[in-house]
């Protein structure tokens, strides 16, 4: 009660006030001793809900009133320029209003996986963007000439026989398990690219997270597991999922997995094209020539690797219908993440 008064109090004081009293108010609360300061010295005798309370409440007075400082220094500063229309400073900084960011959806949805990653136990890795046909194909048991690379729409670097731009995460797998001996527990997130024209689904350039366990006696259980616990943990939801035999050359077997559309529960609606399933992820167990191409020992070792196409896992969480909308710099899109 006594600090919803001090906010008040605090709030009708900087009403209607210039740019000097502004800032003597600024130190009053903020400053060294200031009476915010102060309470939020005392915070660690209350419990966890009052400090957060507490804490953003003081956040906000404290951006509240930079807000109000920044536009009083910038109504100060037009009218020292309408005054000195010929001596104009521009080194006087124009200060516009102060104005809290937050993250890309993309950004967010990479932080958010990694979190729930993390909290099983794998290391978060990146890899280079600039790869050599080996760590992209070769290692990753794609030979030269086989006609899956079609599917890859590669972007080589002119001038160089053997660069390319990495056309998915699969080998930041290569990466880690070179630095590393087993047992490893992995994912690595990043931007991928092929040439592709861009449409409503379909972009040059996306995001993947690559995930990889290899350890003794490692089993197809294990990514069933993890997977499923995934899923609950980022759509906050217990949803169905489905494994459909599918053909990666890295993986055998190989599954893309299906979550039960979290639109309509599983009844069938436009996302899902009625089918109550939507796709979002590849998956399968390691095949031993990858495990064979770090020198690991493939009858001691198995593992399994998954790789999320990202833009597509937050266009389902959000309901986003168009991938472009993310690369489109639109505030009023990115603000509602
Ligand atoms: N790299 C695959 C792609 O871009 C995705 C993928 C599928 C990654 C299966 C994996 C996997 O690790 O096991 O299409």
């Amino acid at each position: 009660m006594k600090n919803n008064l001090i906010f008040d109090n605090f709030y009708n004081k900087i009403n209607d006030c210039d740019f000097t009293e502004l800032k003597k108010i600024q130190k009053e609360y903020f400053g060294k001793n200031g009476i915010f300061i102060q309470i939020l010295k005392s915070l660690h005798n209350y419990n966890d809900d009052y400090k957060k309370d507490i804490g953003s409440k003081i956040n906000k007075a404290k951006n509240d009133i930079l807000v109000k400082i920044n536009k009083e220094q910038y109504n100060k500063n037009c009218t020292n320029v309408e005054k000195n229309k010929n001596n104009f400073d521009c080194s006087e900084g124009l200060f516009f209003p102060f104005v809290n960011g937050n993250f890309h959806p993309i950004s967010k949805t990479i932080y958010d996986i990694s979190s729930i990653f993390k909290s099983f136990g794998f290391l978060v890795s990146d890899g280079p963007e600039l790869e050599t046909d080996w760590y992209n194909f070769e290692s990753l048991n794609i030979p030269k000439n086989h006609s899956v690379r079609d599917l890859h729409d590669t972007f080589y670097i002119d001038g160089y026989v053997d660069l390319l731009l990495r056309t998915h995460t699969s080998p930041g797998q290569i990466h880690i398990m070179e630095k590393h001996k087993p047992p490893i527990k992995a994912i690595i997130p990043g931007k991928v690219y092929r040439n592709e024209s861009s449409d409503s689904s379909h972009s040059s350039m996306f995001h993947q997270i690559e995930g990889i366990e290899v350890d003794e006696n490692i089993t197809f259980l294990d990514l069933k597991n993890v997977l499923f616990e995934f899923v609950h943990a980022f759509f906050s939801r217990n949803l169905k999922l489905r494994f459909r035999p599918s053909y990666f050359q890295f993986t055998e077997p190989s599954t893309e997995v299906d979550i039960q559309c979290n639109f309509c529960n599983g009844n069938g609606c436009k996302i899902c094209k009625n089918s109550g399933w939507i796709e979002i992820l590849g998956c399968g167990m390691v095949h031993p020539n990858v495990l064979k191409s770090v020198n690991y020992d493939k009858e001691k070792y198995t593992g399994y690797a998954f790789g999320i196409g990202v833009e597509r896992i937050t266009m389902l969480k959000y309901d986003v219908s168009d991938v472009r909308l993310f690369y489109e710099n639109d505030l009023r899109f990115l603000k509602q993440f």
